[in-house]
């Protein structure tokens, strides 16, 4: 099973990344949490991806398509796997396809842009895990605790709100193109496409991707 989250920042590809990946067993591959992950152990790569990620900038395609290319090598990827925010540019796209690595599903989030300033503004995530808690719609057991460690939850650097609308901004004119990409794909037989209203509760939509799914 390979499937893809595709939509704007915040509307809970990530939260229902981990729910599928616990379900069906397959990992969950977040270019945004490996991008972060290099951040957080301070190497040179990091310190080129801190300064894009705080302009709210996409990283190049170079670098995020090495970064898959190796990571979908390993053995965990051979029953399938979750690209949770990859492929986010045409030119990623391309990327898959030209290495043959076929998609089944594509499950697109979709939220008005209202409801997802409201959803990062609460977010907190415990950086090492990439565990990610909201305020308000999904919190901690003790208050700004990681439910696991108890490590202090921290707001990510990026949810600050100048940065969020450059994000949007990005999506709209890098990403959205995608919908249509894949929609032709569908269109032509060669994967599933749907659309998640991603301004449903967690449980919600948690039941309706199993449904797809099954
Ligand atoms: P990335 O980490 O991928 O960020 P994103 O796509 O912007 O998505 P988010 O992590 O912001 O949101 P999400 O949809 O996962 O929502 P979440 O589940 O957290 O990328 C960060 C940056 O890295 C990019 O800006 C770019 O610079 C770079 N990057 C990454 N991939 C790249 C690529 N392929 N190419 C180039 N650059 C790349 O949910 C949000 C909040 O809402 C949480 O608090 C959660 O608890 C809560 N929540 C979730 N679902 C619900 C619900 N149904 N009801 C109520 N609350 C909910």
């Amino acid at each position: 099973m390979r499937i893809i989250l595709l939509g704007p920042p915040g509307t809970g590809k990530g939260t229902q990344g981990r729910f599928i990946t616990e379900k069906y067993n397959i990992p969950q591959i977040s270019t945004g949490d490996i991008l972060r992950e290099n951040i957080y152990l301070k190497n040179k790569i990091g310190v080129i991806i801190k300064n894009i990620l705080k302009k709210g900038k996409l990283v190049s395609d170079e670098i995020v398509c090495d970064l898959i290319k190796n990571r979908i090598k390993t053995t965990d990827c051979r029953n399938g796997f979750l690209l949770d925010g990859f492929p986010r540019s045409i030119q990623q796209a391309y990327y898959l396809s030209k290495n043959q690595i076929i998609i089944d599903y594509v499950l697109y989030f979709s939220m008005p842009e209202e409801d997802i300033l409201e959803r990062i503004s609460g977010r907190r995530i415990h950086p090492p895990s990439g565990r990610c808690y909201h305020i308000k719609f999904n919190p901690p057991k003790i208050n700004n605790e990681d439910d696991l460690t108890g490590d202090t939850l921290v707001i990510r650097e990026d949810d600050k709100k100048e940065i969020i609308k450059k994000r949007l901004t990005e999506y709209q004119k890098i990403t959205s193109p995608l919908i249509k990409y894949y929609l032709n794909q569908k269109l032509k037989g060669k994967l599933k496409f749907f659309t998640i209203n991603a301004a449903d509760s967690l449980l919600k939509i948690k039941n309706i991707i199993e449904n797809i799914l099954k």
